[in-house]
């Protein structure tokens, strides 16, 4: 096993009823709050009303921020920076899922330097020293950015939708309530699933083989969204289900599972770029490009991890010959995407067109050719892509 550093710096307040905590832990930053928050989701379940009361009973000066767009864009990270600047907050608590987490991420650090935020991305992105601190109470288990030290924001002028890591940017605090959850509707609790699940499988599919215990946590855990994804579409308001995916959500992305692997992603840089100019759902564009990304570098190089998959997470019968294993893992994770969370299978159903294909393989590739898994070119991207119509 290669070595690494293990550093997962936020506190994590999981379960009902924990919101009484929120007031201690923001006043340990300052009494000045940007609340950040979507388009009114927090307001129908009540949670708004909730945290506003704790926020003025405990004397906290609030500033709002409402309206960050799923695919969240980069003016509203203006906006929340601005804010942050003009009011001296001390303190941002973002509510909502990954894109309101990810908005605030960096409004907290925008609000430290005098560039425009979109300057934190791209290839001469400039560096991330601080943020303000930031505190989540996480509505959507998919992202795991309330865990995480990343984010990705669009803008739209430019065509491009960028992620950006730094520990600056991890939360400080999080409330992870599974119940704030029941309220996500079947196909978001289907993306969210698919996110995860492909934050496992970016990181499970590797060369390294020296990782018996970080392969097995992971299979632990796409065992896990296999079992209560379909529970949860079924009943919205079984706690069981939404507990567990809820806290794979975090642990399939904050770093954990890494350990000293080789840490290059396939299907997220091809995904950000349909959600870049088609602002499709994240976890919808992973849906589609996964069983082909899997089938597309399936040989006989490879074929070993497939059957470690196949054989441990969906039972498939380890006496079978290895690429027919392989075949029917690639076969299983298609039919969960497809079938049991009933998400869109093909490009074309989503309105993904074929003259874009060209230049979103360039842009996934715009740092060079993505070292995944399977090395991809450009060239590669678009093969996917066609696979994907
Ligand atoms: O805006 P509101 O009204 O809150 O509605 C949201 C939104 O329409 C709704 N929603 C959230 N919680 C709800 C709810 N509706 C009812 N009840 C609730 N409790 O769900 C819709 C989608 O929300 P969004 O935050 O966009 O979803 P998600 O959590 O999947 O976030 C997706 C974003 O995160 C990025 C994605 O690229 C995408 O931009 N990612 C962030 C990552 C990270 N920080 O590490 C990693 C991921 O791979 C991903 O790239
Ligand atoms: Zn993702």
């Amino acid at each position: 096993m290669n070595s690494f550093i293990y550093n997962i710096p936020t506190k994590v307040y999981f379960g009902e009823n924990q919101l009484g905590n929120l007031a201690a832990e923001l006043a340990k930053f300052g009494k000045r709050v940007l609340i950040a928050y979507g388009g009114g989701s927090i307001k129908r379940i009540g949670l708004y009303d909730r945290v506003m009361d704790e926020l003025h009973k405990a004397e906290f000066e609030v500033f709002e921020l409402s309206g960050i767009e799923p695919n969240p864009r980069i003016e509203s990270v203006r906006e929340g920076a601005k804010i942050c600047k003009e009011q001296g907050v001390d303190v941002v608590l973002a509510i909502g899922g990954g894109s309101t987490l990810d908005a605030a991420k960096f409004m907290a650090a925008g609000a430290c330097v005098d560039h425009d935020p979109w300057e934190f991305f791209g290839a001469n992105a400039k560096p991330i020293e601080r943020a303000l601190p930031l505190v989540t109470i996480l509505t959507l288990s998919a992202t795991g950015s309330e865990m995480d030290s990343g984010g990705v924001i669009s803008n739209l002028s430019t065509g491009d939708k960028l992620g950006r890591l730094a520990p600056a940017l991890q939360p400080r605090v999080s409330f992870l309530d599974p119940t704030l959850t029941y309220s996500v509707s079947k196909y978001q609790t289907a993306c969210g699933a698919a996110d995860m699940m492909s934050h496992i499988i970016e990181v499970y599919f590797n060369t390294q083989e020296d990782l018996f215990m970080l392969d097995t946590f992971m299979e632990g855990m796409l065992k896990t969204i296999i079992k209560y994804a379909p529970i949860a579409l079924a009943e919205p308001e079984n706690y069981e289900a939404r507990a567990n995916l809820m806290w794979t959500s975090s642990w399939a992305i904050n770093g954990f599972i890494n350990g000293g692997k080789r840490k290059a992603w396939s299907c997220h840089p091809m995904e950000h770029e349909l959600s870049a100019i088609y602002d499709i759902t994240h976890g919808l564009g992973l849906a589609i490009l996964t069983p082909r990304w899997m089938e597309y570098c399936l040989d006989e190089t490879t074929v070993d991890k497939y059957v470690q998959y196949g054989v441990n997470v969906f039972g498939i019968d380890a006496s079978l010959d290895k690429m027919t294993i392989a075949k029917e893992s690639i076969r299983r994770t298609a039919e969960f995407l497809f079938d049991t969370l009933g998400l869109q299978r093909t490009f074309t159903e989503v309105g993904i067109k074929r003259e874009d294909f060209e230049i979103m393989a360039k842009k996934a590739c715009r740092y060079g050719d993505i070292k995944g898994f399977k090395t991809l070119t450009p060239d590669d991207v678009v093969r996917i892509f066609e696979m994907c119509e």
